[in-house]
């Protein structure tokens, strides 16, 4: 076994929240109040129990044994679902709100396991290992003595497909399944610990999830490409201050959905990653963006094909 990597080499970039440019990459996303929401809750439950445990004698004062339930929720949530649908950036910037919310730092160790760990046997599981040692110690350096912990670690581990597949999958490769119960023991041992961290896990393979890794996550947030409405809303922010009218808006979030050609639509990032890049450099540097020429360049863009998450993607 070779010893532990350092934690910056480990992680892209530890960060520590509340930081003003995840708050603003958080305020950008569209449609995702819902999630937003939902994610902060878990996640502060997890990170500072004493919170809840403050709301509770606050509006429920009687039901004390009510939230001994609640409060034993695994430290896991996992975000699943299609590529470029605000997994990611969600993940990389929901503990800005959690942090101001609670009022405390918390930590973010990111971890993406798609560059990663593909080398020698035995890597993936080194690394997922040292992730979870990273992330307990962290927490244990914060957890004080109090009820209120001083602070708080999420560890996300990002493009965790290897890990979402099941250990019973026949194909799966040896080394992927050692990842897995890396995984699983990592979980464990921070449930245990009732340390004040919590794990995301972001995987495009819903359908491949492992029982025993679903079995541990508190909640399943499944991701999808932006419905009509949320397109609409995306090209108005863009689009309106060009002086695009209304209309000229519908087009366009009409021809970035699905149609005879293909029966997907556009995917977030296919919006803000190649169409609005497109739009601009076609424009530059001598003319001026318009609607006719915005919408003929929806026209050359394909939407990026949903990613195949069925038996068939198994290799
Ligand atoms: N809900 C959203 N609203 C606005 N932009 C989004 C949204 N979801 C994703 N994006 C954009 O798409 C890009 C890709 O998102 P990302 O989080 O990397 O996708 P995933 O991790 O699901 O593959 C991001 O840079 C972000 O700017
Ligand atoms: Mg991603």
């Amino acid at each position: 076994m070779t010893s532990m990597p350092q934690i910056t080499s480990l992680f892209e970039r530890p960060i520590t929240l509340p930081d003003s440019d995840a708050q603003a990459r958080l305020a950008r996303l569209v449609g995702m109040d819902d999630k937003i929401r939902r994610l902060a809750n878990i996640l502060s439950l997890l990170i500072n129990p004493a919170g809840l445990k403050a709301w509770q004698a606050k509006h429920h004062g009687e039901a004390a044994s009510l939230l001994e339930v609640v409060l034993r929720r695994p430290p896991l949530v996992i975000l699943a679902g299609d590529v470029g649908s605000g997994k990611t950036e969600l993940a990389e910037t929901i503990g800005d709100k959690v942090a101001r919310q609670e009022d405390l730092d918390i930590t973010l160790l990111p971890l993406s396991l798609s560059s990663r760990g593909q080398g020698r046997v035995g890597e993936m599981t080194q690394l997922v290992s040292s992730a979870f040692e990273h992330a307990y110690n962290e927490a244990t350096k914060v957890k004080g003595s109090g009820a209120k912990a001083r602070g708080g670690v999420i560890l996300l581990i990002d493009e965790a497909d290897a890990l979402a597949q099941s250990r019973e999958s026949e194909q799966m490769h040896h080394e992927d399944r050692a990842g897995v119960n890396a995984f699983i023991r990592g979980i464990d041992k921070l449930a245990s610990a009732r340390l004040p961290v919590a794990v995301l896990m972001c995987t495009n393979r819903l359908s491949a999830l492992d029982p025993a890794v679903r079995r541990r996550a508190a909640d399943v947030l499944v991701f999808s490409r932006p419905t009509l409405e949320q397109r609409e809303h995306l090209l108005t922010l863009w689009f309106s201050q060009l002086g695009f009218t209304a209309l000229q808006i519908q087009a366009l979030a009409q021809a970035t959905g699905e149609s005879d050609r293909t029966p997907y639509g556009y995917t977030f990032s296919d919006l803000t990653q190649r169409l609005l890049p497109t739009i601009v450099l076609d424009a530059y540097p001598d003319n001026s963006v318009t609607a006719e020429r915005a919408l003929d360049l929806v026209r050359s863009i394909a939407p990026t094909p949903p990613f195949k998450d069925g038996p068939q993607a198994v290799n």
